[in-house]
């Protein structure tokens, strides 16, 4: 059985949805089970989320983003050693599919300069998600949106969607078909989890 598993994917590929489906799931089966959420209400978690509606310097926002999960990682380890589930929507691999795509004019790597910023100072997830779907789909689900945030533009996004595809390699890590119907993408959430 998975105790912390992540759910990945670029705008609008589902995950939220998903993911929030898959813990009441649990939650109805009877087990203890959070879901949670980067970037965070936190002070710093909402210092991220005007980050990223300025515009702000790639680098404030990759050190920001990665400061705002260190902070939440002692919260999740505390819900860990109470012997709960935590389902968190966004972890690393979002910081290094959209931050690398930022700062990828600025860095000879970006991902690597990512990685090994967070390395040994956030949790490992048991199971990641990976909810993967092609950019002009995704973004033709979330065009009702009243307001689409910067990061939410097609070119931008083919280059997330490429960075996940790098760096989801291993055996964390699970692809999802993100076109599949909700019913079908929950029970293999939460049948995988349960394994
Ligand atoms: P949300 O739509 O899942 O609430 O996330 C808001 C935006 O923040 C979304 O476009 C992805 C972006 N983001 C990053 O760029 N880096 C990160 O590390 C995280 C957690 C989110």
């Amino acid at each position: 059985m998975k105790k912390f598993v992540t759910f990945e994917g670029i705008d609008g590929s589902g995950k939220s949805t998903i993911s929030k489906l898959v813990s009441e799931k649990l939650q109805s089966a009877g087990y203890d089970t959070i879901w949670t959420y980067e970037p965070t209400d936190s002070t710093v978690g909402k210092y991220v989320q005007e980050c990223i509606r300025s515009q702000s310097d790639p680098f404030i926002t990759s050190f920001t983003f990665i400061a705002d999960r260190i902070l939440h990682c002692k919260q999740i380890k505390q819900w860990l050693n109470e012997g709960k589930i935590v389902l968190c929507d966004r972890y690393a691999e979002s910081t290094y599919a959209y931050q690398a795509a930022q700062l990828e004019s600025e860095l000879k790597n970006p991902l690597k300069w990512l990685q090994e910023l967070s390395e040994n100072r956030i949790l490992l997830p048991d199971r990641t998600f990976l909810f993967v779907i092609d950019p002009k789909t995704s973004l033709a689900r979330i065009q009702h949106r009243t307001e689409l945030i910067p990061f939410e533009r097609l070119a931008f996004l083919e280059k997330v969607h490429m960075n996940y595809l790098k760096v989801s390699k291993g055996k964390r890590f699970l692809h999802l078909d993100a076109t599949q119907p909700i019913g079908t993408l929950v029970k293999l959430c939460y049948d995988d989890i349960l394994r």
